[in-house]
């Protein structure tokens, strides 16, 4: 799978994400030769450098990001097709030069009029931005008809745009950028990145189930009897106070990550593994996801105060830089759902996430009914939990089942032990960065790891009760750093007899 000539054309290029995903991702992608020999990128910012400090700043990010080896003949090469062009989202004249430099592009190193636009800027330059597009005649071919848009081999240049999260904060402002967008790239040609669908662990949900034949007859109500799925972070809001404060864990993973995990696990198999097809059943499960109860018993909220984490004292939310002292933004959320169908019916699905817990670790744990009778005495299985199947994510990459077995003895001593697949034990391969994973899908226009504009009002509809709610009742507990998160998350299972798994 190797790009055909183009030009990708980075929007925020000085930005946190660029330097530590886009552009390393971007040379281990030139360093797998994934990429065609002309490709060339183009950053676009409001920076007063020329192409060889852009050159200077991607090298330096991908020396100290890149996952693959530096090879000096595959950054020489690549850096020659790094081009600058310096602007305000606002000045016209700065889309003129940049249509300027991709079709000078075009002419020197055979990029073929194809171009990806990548906005990696906060939401609020959407308009701005793809306004200038099309103005200044970038943006022409992205009304192709998708069975034209064919620059890979065809005759028909492309033209595709690539934004990032949040896709808006509420389902209205959802609506409102997809419609800005819209307005002058069609629902085909726009990339939304969730990077959760890039990562090697979220793709294997899928391949583990459909696969195979073993896991599908239990994978429903009649042996299932609740889903975690968790996302937890070690790691504070570190310099993205600007960005985090007012949208808090629920709009920042919960909307997108976490309710991406849900569909993949609860989905039906698709007829194909078409863009259109796994779309549909995702859409299908979020469509049919909601909060089974009054939405104080069915949710949690906390915020992080100072704790110690790794054996350094660490600052509370509230003393984090740029946080206003009476922030009631949550670091830490969790909610009980329920997805009405036939296979899931009665079966929580409860999902947390919270930064500055006790450790780093995403999963999604099936975990299964008790026996439904149990020969051996009470004593016997004290050490005895449910059954469960752990899809774990990260980053001790791989899939646990665990069961109950006789411990070695005289006696019928049983507890729960551990069956586990580990990615570095079965697999030479190495798994692509996320990003890396979908910037190249997004080259070769392949569109099934990018949620389509449905799937992200579906989610939006899911969270603004929860939201609205959390805004009216406001009330927000604390945690301590380097713990497991607030006492109220604790109770909201608890009330249902479960516990959370130990993070
Ligand atoms: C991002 C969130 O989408 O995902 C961040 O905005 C979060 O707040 C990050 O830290 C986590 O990504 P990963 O891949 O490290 O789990």
């Amino acid at each position: 799978r190797v790009a055909g000539p183009c030009v990708l054309v980075l929007f925020g290029v000085t930005g946190d994400l660029s330097r530590k995903k886009l552009l390393p991702a971007i040379y281990d992608l030139a360093n797998r030769g994934l990429l065609p020999p002309g490709f060339s990128l183009v950053g676009f910012a409001r920076r007063d450098w020329d192409h060889q400090d852009f050159r200077q700043i991607a090298y330096e990010s991908v020396k100290e990001h890149a996952r693959t080896p530096f090879r000096e003949d595959v950054w020489t090469h690549l850096s020659e097709g790094m081009h600058f062009v310096p602007g305000e989202f606002s000045d016209p004249g700065a889309f003129d030069a940049l249509a300027m430099a991709v079709k000078e592009l075009d002419e020197s190193r055979g990029t073929g009029g194809n171009y990806a636009f990548y906005l990696s800027i906060p939401p609020k330059f959407f308009p701005q931005v793809v306004e200038q597009l099309q103005r200044s005649g970038l943006a022409d071919a992205a009304d192709e008809a998708p069975e034209r848009r064919d620059g890979d081999g065809g005759s028909r240049p492309w033209r595709r745009v690539v934004v990032e999260k949040p896709f808006g904060h509420d389902l209205q402002s959802a609506k409102e950028l997809n419609d800005t967008v819209h307005r002058v790239f069609p629902e085909e040609s726009i990339f939304r990145i969730d990077h959760y669908l890039g990562k090697e662990t979220v793709q294997n949900i899928l391949a583990l189930r459909f696969a195979n034949t073993m896991f599908e007859p239990i994978w429903n109500r009649s042996y299932v009897d609740h889903v975690q799925i968790t996302m937890a972070e070690d790691i504070g809001i570190g310099g993205r106070a600007g960005y985090y404060d007012g949208i808090g864990a629920a709009r920042d993973v919960i909307q997108n990550h976490l309710l991406q995990l849900l569909a993949l696990t609860a989905m039906e198999e698709p007829t194909s593994f078409s863009a259109e097809a796994v779309r549909e059943e995702k859409a299908k499960i979020l469509s049919s996801v909601r909060v089974p109860g009054p939405l104080d018993l069915c949710t949690a909220r906390g915020q992080y105060a100072a704790g110690w984490q790794g054996g350094v004292k660490v600052n509370g939310y509230l003393e984090e830089d740029g946080i206003p002292r009476d922030s009631r933004t949550e670091t830490y959320a969790a909610v009980k759902l329920q997805i009405d169908s036939r296979r899931w019916a009665g079966v929580p699905f409860y999902l947390r996430t919270g930064k500055r817990l006790s450790r780093r670790v995403t999963e999604v744990a099936l975990v299964f009914q008790q026996a439904p009778h149990q020969p051996f005495s009470q004593t016997d299985t004290e050490e005895l939990g449910s059954n469960a199947l752990v899809m774990r994510v990260q980053p001790d990459e791989g899939i646990t089942v665990r069961f109950g077995s006789k411990v070695p003895g005289t006696s019928m001593e049983i507890r729960d032990v551990n069956m586990d697949f580990a990615y570095g034990e079965s697999f030479t391969e190495s798994s692509p960065e996320a990003y890396e994973r979908l910037l190249i899908d997004v080259l070769i226009g392949d569109p099934p790891l990018f949620p389509r504009q449905e799937e992200v009002e579906l989610s939006w509809k899911i969270l603004d009760p929860i939201e609205e709610h959390w805004a009216e009742r406001g009330e927000l507990d604390q945690y301590k750093s380097g713990g497991y998160g607030p006492d109220s998350a604790d109770e909201l299972m608890a009330r249902d007899g479960r516990a959370w798994r130990r993070l």
